[in-house]
């Protein structure tokens, strides 16, 4: 199958990760990315499920989209059993794809919303069902990148002209289905004709800000440095930094974001030092059901991930290893939070209800 990697949309570069097509799921592959550029090929919703635990696809908005269609190719797999087992078998996989990674309130979200649409429609034959689930998974993708591009637009008017922008982890193109919230706020500012300059953080263990988000910079020609995520502290101390600007994977009623390790120190020294800390983040990473980041759980991934490097052992067996996939930063250690419906300032509990959609429905 060929794809263009980079195609043009809304006049701007974009690059194409996730697609529907031929009753499969294509992934960019971000386990390859920046030496190969491969497409993993779902089939079925237990090829999403592998890809979302073994980060093919990763980034809250992205693997949201994944479960999504991976709700489609349930239906396609069940289709011609009888009703009953048909519905069975997809609050099975339903189940399933709700639990591949415990952080990103985006995919619990996304599989919600596709659970929802099955139960509507029970009463349809399971090729219609199918019909309807594919409908609503391609609305969801389609949401996605137009979300994106109003975050990008509401952020833009906090980046100052000739801004140096630090940021952590991937939150481009690859963790959604295109343009990205925080590095979208990013592409926003460049192509607005901004003089920026971006840090971009390598961040251990997974490295996504060195092989994913420099590999979106390169891509598109947008200035940029890579830094190991030790150095960070020095330049906000040194004043090298106008702001911080990071994606999140879920957030609380009090605004306590979850974020990929490292976050909750980038907003210490940044609040240390009077540097501006922004999330941005679609309001699909809000998790109106619970008050603080206390109750949020942190994914723990494997040792391995820490004692080797692209499958080279650099630390010595027999080590115990604690690997948190993410950490949670203070609500209070934040500027603000741009979403696509603006950007939400303290007290945010009580600006974040304002966004509580009417009918959310409970897991
Ligand atoms: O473990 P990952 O790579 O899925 O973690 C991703 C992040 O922490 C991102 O910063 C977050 O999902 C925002 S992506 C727009």
């Amino acid at each position: 199958m060929h794809f263009n990697l980079l195609s043009k949309g809304d006049g701007i570069l974009m690059i194409k990760t996730i697609e529907f097509k031929d009753e499969k799921l294509y992934l960019l592959d971000q386990r390859k990315i920046p030496i190969e550029t491969e497409f993993f090929v779902c089939k079925t919703f237990q090829d999403v499920d592998f890809a979302i635990k073994d980060m093919a696809v990763r980034g809250a908005p992205a693997i949201g989209v994944a479960a999504a269609y991976g709700v489609v190719l349930a239906a396609g797999q069940f289709m011609k059993c009888d009703k009953q087992e048909f519905i069975n078998r997809m609050h099975e996989a339903c189940e399933v794809l709700y639990n591949s990674r415990p952080t990103a309130v985006n995919l619990m979200w996304a599989v919600k919303r596709m659970r929802k649409v099955l139960d509507d429609n029970l009463s349809l034959e399971t090729r219609q069902i199918y019909e309807r689930l594919k409908e609503e998974a391609d609305e969801i993708f389609k949401e996605d990148f137009a979300l994106n591009k109003k975050i990008a637009e509401f952020g833009n008017t906090i980046v100052p002209q000739k801004a140096s922008i630090l940021t952590h982890c991937n939150t481009g193109a690859l963790a959604t289905t295109g343009y990205g919230t925080a590095l979208g706020v990013v592409r926003e500012a460049f192509y607005s004709g901004k003089d920026i300059i971006v840090y971009a953080d390598e961040t251990r263990p997974r490295l996504q800000g060195a092989r994913l988000t420099a590999w979106e910079l390169v891509q598109e020609g947008i200035p940029s440095k890579l830094i190991v995520d030790s150095a960070a502290a020095t330049l906000i101390r040194d004043g090298k930094i106008d702001l911080v600007l990071v994606g999140a994977d879920r957030i609380a009623l009090n605004g306590d974001t979850a974020n990929k390790i490292g976050t909750f120190m980038l907003s210490v020294v940044a609040k240390a030092y009077g540097v501006p800390f922004y999330i941005a983040a679609p309001t699909s990473t809000i998790d109106f059901d619970i008050e603080s980041g206390k109750e949020i759980k942190i994914e723990e991934r494997s040792a391995e991930e820490v004692t080797h490097i692209s499958g080279v052992r650099i630390a010595p067996e027999g080590i115990d290893v604690y690997n948190p996939a993410f950490d949670v930063t203070p609500g209070e250690n934040i500027t603000g939070i741009i979403t696509e419906k603006g950007i939400l300032t303290k007290p945010y509990r009580e600006n974040i209800l304002k966004l509580k959609p009417k009918s959310i429905q409970k897991s």
